[in-house]
């Protein structure tokens, strides 16, 4: 159950307006945007709950620190901030800025993948295996069974099965790297524990394989951490952050996420000669190694933005918040993925529309009703998100098909987030008059970013 003695440790300086649409208008634009979410304009949206990506509200140090850019070329003072910092709060020696998490995937996974590697995983993310696949790699999940139940209350559905990962290496004709992120986005925002962590590196090692982190959400993973693994209660969600990245070799971040800004990423190593190639393909692909895509302001505000992440008051609201629009769902009887996540509340299509089959895209149907009923954004997470396996061609079925409640960090209040409650249970209550989706435009890669849709109706 969550504190609810919790509040926003901050105050609020500058607001936007949103706006209030009607239902008419509602039903066009999401008949215009082929009942796909991403394909909606911003206009459109009273509540954004599509992503916690690069949807952060800034403080007013991150701003005033825009104003500091030093916009040079080369060797902006900006960058060794932000390297400073990541060095000092993340631990790694080597910092190679990119334009954002997908940037430093797409490096990382063209340097350390040949043709016919194998590289396990916690789970996939969208934007990570499609870089592992089109470096030659195979991604392999290793993530415990649990991760796949959206009813196990296991406290850390992002562990590592270490038995499979044993016998994933064993089978596998090499494995360069083992990707571990912490906390794992599709299986809901779910952390990995420290024990678990320290038992994969060593399996890595002993195997010769390194373990790159996807530290994206790793400051939500802390709290976890500090909140579930005996022994940890006392300490900050720093330190832990700190020993969680000391058991890796290298990190992909995208720090739209965790790092409470609007864009950027990095990769963080710590041997010279990956740290020398990294930055050489940082400058045929994101740009000079000391800039990496971003504006010599955008490095500021992450130096900034990283600081601010690790504040222990910020990471409780911060959880706590997400936990309490969990709570009031299932208070209202909605089907929702447990424990309920560090970024998102995620609604399990298939309990609340178990007469849609996934061929008919049931989550993302649901997120189409959801739009219709409150104007509120959200992001299908089921079979369209994992695309078609490159061999067969065919789609792939993941078990977990869902829809993701994203919350922004610092943007909403808590009654917007009741609001949201109050809608989706709505749906959920008219759950049985609605019918599925048929595609009717499918890109070639990534394809939920991209792909239209059709109403079956009856
Ligand atoms: N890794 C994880 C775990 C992510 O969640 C994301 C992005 C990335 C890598 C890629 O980073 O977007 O900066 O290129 N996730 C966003 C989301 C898009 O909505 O979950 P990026």
């Amino acid at each position: 159950m969550s504190d609810h003695t919790w509040f926003e440790p901050y105050k609020i300086k500058a607001v936007e307006r949103i706006p209030i649409t009607t239902p008419e208008q509602r039903a066009a634009a999401l008949e215009e945007a082929g009942w796909n979410t991403f394909l909606l304009r911003s206009d459109q949206v009273t509540i954004d709950l599509l992503t916690d990506s690069g949807t952060n509200a800034m403080s007013d140090r991150q701003w005033a620190g825009l104003m500091m850019g030093g916009e040079a070329y080369a060797g902006s003072r900006n960058f060794y901030h932000l390297e400073e910092t990541v060095r000092r709060v993340y631990g790694y020696r080597y910092v190679v800025p990119t334009h954002q998490g997908r940037g430093a995937e797409h490096i990382v996974s063209r340097m350390l993948i040949h043709k016919g590697d194998t590289i396990p995983g916690n789970m996939y993310f969208t934007t990570t295996r499609q870089h592992q696949e089109l470096a030659g790699g195979t991604f392999a999940d290793v993530i415990v069974d649990e991760a796949h139940d959206p009813q196990s209350r296991h406290p850390f559905k992002g562990n590592v099965n270490l038995e499979r990962l044993e016998k994933v290496i064993e089978q596998a004709e090499r494995v360069p790297y083992l990707s571990i992120a912490g906390t794992v986005n599709m299986a809901g925002g779910q952390p990995i524990s420290l024990a678990n962590l320290r038992a994969v590196r060593e399996i890595a090692h002993a195997h010769g394989a390194l373990v790159i982190f996807d530290a994206t959400r790793a400051v939500e993973n802390a709290w976890f951490i500090k909140e579930r693994e005996p022994g940890h209660a006392d300490r900050s969600v720093a330190e832990i952050l700190l020993e969680m990245c000391s058991l890796t070799d290298g990190c992909t971040m995208s720090a739209k996420k965790d790092s409470l800004v609007n864009i950027g990423g990095w990769i963080g190593l710590n041997d010279p000669d990956l740290a020398a190639q990294a930055r050489n393909l940082c400058v045929v692909y994101e740009g000079l190694h000391t800039y990496g895509g971003l504006a010599g302001r955008d490095l500021e505000a992450i130096a900034i933005g990283i600081e601010e992440s690790v504040d222990d008051d910020h990471v409780r609201a911060r959880i706590l918040q997400v936990r309490e629009l969990g709570e009031m769902l299932e208070a209202a009887g909605v089907p929702i993925v447990e424990p309920i996540g560090g970024h998102a509340v995620f609604l399990d299509a298939k309990r609340i529309y178990p007469h849609i089959p996934q061929e008919e895209f049931p989550a993302q149907r649901l997120a189409g009703e959801i739009y219709l009923d409150s104007g509120t954004r959200t992001m299908e997470r089921g079979i369209v998100s994992a695309g078609r396996d490159p061999e067969t061609g065919e789609h792939r079925h993941p078990a977990l098909e869902l829809v993701r409640l994203t919350i922004p960090r610092r943007v909403y209040t808590s009654r917007h987030l009741a609001g949201v409650a109050r809608s989706v249970a709505r749906v959920f209550e008219r759950r049985w008059t609605t019918r599925g989706l048929e595609m009717v435009f499918e890109p070639t890669y990534l394809r939920f970013f991209q792909a239209r849709f059709r109403p079956l109706e009856s």
